[in-house]
Order: structure tokens, then C-alpha cells, then sequence
């Protein structure tokens, strides 16, 4: 597997869309700086010191494609298993961001570019605040790091291998089986789950996450099923 580390780039999820025809599957590019990183819903995201922002190259059928929102979900269960082994309390929020102590530490953003002789390539960007001692004041409402939150350094090579290793050993389980086989243990750690929340700026109750990844809500005694757009939890 190759892994390529930039000291700084405008975004590790724009190099892979750029630089794709000459990148293997399941590529890594790692940039230790970011000046234009992005987030979901072209918002920004904002770039902290010693963090991991990285992203993943995929090439899959395209037959497979359909599997991208399932797959962010899944992105994000394994980055909250990994954390969960260092012993950290963390939570996944829907649909693929980490919350430690109700502000987010990790947010990722999965990307569909190109096609080529029936290979489409997904992309799959991760930021995690890791190291950062303060927060600036923008986002500290909402956002926090690893450090922040424990007290405690953490080694991100480490982290790094850790989250690579676990999403290579699930991932043809997530191929195999689909998203139904890491559903209880999303469900088990999904903060919106029996919520009030706000889904586009609608107020629903949050009852279920389904086979594939959706937010199952009630909104006026009917069920919706949300597959993508903005989720606010009233806490
Ligand atoms: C979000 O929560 O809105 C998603 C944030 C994703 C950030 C990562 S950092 C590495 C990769 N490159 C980017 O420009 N964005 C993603």
C-alpha cells in the first residue's frame, strides 16, 4: 500500500481527485497542514496543529458505488472503535462524526470522482483533532481535540496504523455483508438515537437507524427516512 506524506497541500481530498490516474487503490495521502481543507456541505474545515488529515483512495466497481453513504458510516464506526480502544469516550454522531463530550473531534467526508473502465473512485477524507492544545475561538462551541478533552498526548503515527489496519481487517465484512453487519454497534454508540432533532432545519424525533445507514425519524406520526443533509441534536 502506498502512502504518501505532504508537509502541506490545499486539501489531501483535492491531491487524490487531482492526482487519481497515477494512485493505486487504497492509497493514503497525509498531509501534516491543510490550507484549504474541506468539509461536508462545502463548509471549511478549519486546521489545527498536530491533527490527521488524511484521505483514502478507493477504486470500485461501479456496481459498488451505491455503497458510498453506508461506507462513511462505516469510515466513521471504525475511527470510533479505534478511539474507543485508547480510551476514549467518544460517540458517532450521524452520519459520520465523531463527538467527544458534545463537540466533535473527527469529521469526514467521503467524495465520488471519475470513472474509468467501470472503476469509479471514492475518496474518503478524515480530519481528527488530535494534539491541538487550544481550540480557536471560531470553532470552540463545537469543535475540540483529543488533547483537549484527556490531558493526554497521543501518538499518531500510532493512531494512524490503527485506523488503517481496522478499516483494512472490516472492510470485506462492510463488502461482504453491507453496512446491516456494523449496524448494532453504530446504533450502540449513535448520539442521536430517541433525539429531538433538527434535519434541515426540521424538528423530528430520531427512532431508528435502518439496514443501510438512514435516520429513521417521526415527524408528525409519520416515519421519514433521511439519507443525507444538515443534523442538528438539541442536547
Ligand atoms: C466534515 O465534518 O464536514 C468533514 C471534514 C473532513 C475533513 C478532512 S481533513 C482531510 C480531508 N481533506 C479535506 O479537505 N477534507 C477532509
Amino acid at each position: 500500500k502506498e502512502f504518501i506524506y505532504l508537509d502541506e497541500v490545499d486539501s489531501t481530498n483535492t491531491y487524490v481527485k487531482q492526482n487519481q490516474q497515477h494512485l493505486e487503490s487504497s492509497t493514503v495521502v497525509y498531509a501534516e497542514r491543510q490550507t484549504q481543507g474541506r468539509g461536508r456541505l462545502s463548509r471549511r474545515w478549519v486546521d489545527l496543529e498536530k491533527g490527521i488529515k488524511m484521505s483514502i483512495l478507493l477504486k470500485l466497481l461501479l456496481l459498488d458505488l451505491e455503497k458510498i453513504v453506508p461506507l462513511t458510516l462505516f469510515t466513521g464506526l471504525v475511527i470510533n472503535r479505534v478511539l474507543r480502544k485508547y480510551g476514549v469516550n467518544s460517540f458517532i454522531k450521524w452520519s459520520n462524526d465523531i463527538y467527544l463530550n458534545g463537540k466533535k473531534v473527527c469529521g469526514i467526508l467521503c467524495e465520488l470522482s471519475g470513472e474509468v473502465e467501470g472503476f469509479g473512485s471514492i475518496i474518503i477524507g478524515i480530519g481528527i483533532n488530535v494534539n491541538a492544545k487550544s481550540i480557536p475561538d471560531e470553532i470552540k462551541d463545537i469543535a475540540t481535540s483529543l488533547k483537549a478533552e484527556t490531558s493526554q498526548d497521543f501518538d499518531r503515527t500510532r493512531l494512524i496504523i490503527d485506523i488503517l489496519k481496522e478499516f483494512e481487517k472490516e472492510f470485506p465484512n462492510f463488502e461482504t455483508y453491507g453496512f446491516s453487519h456494523f449496524r448494532d454497534e453504530y446504533k450502540n454508540f449513535c448520539i442521536n438515537l430517541g433525539k429531538e432533532i433538527l434535519v434541515n432545519g426540521q424538528k423530528m424525533l430520531c427512532m431508528d437507524i435502518g439496514e443501510n445507514g438512514e435516520l429513521v425519524c417521526e415527524k408528525d406520526g409519520k416515519i421519514v427516512e433521511i439519507s443525507s443533509g444538515e443534523v442538528t441534536i438539541r442536547f
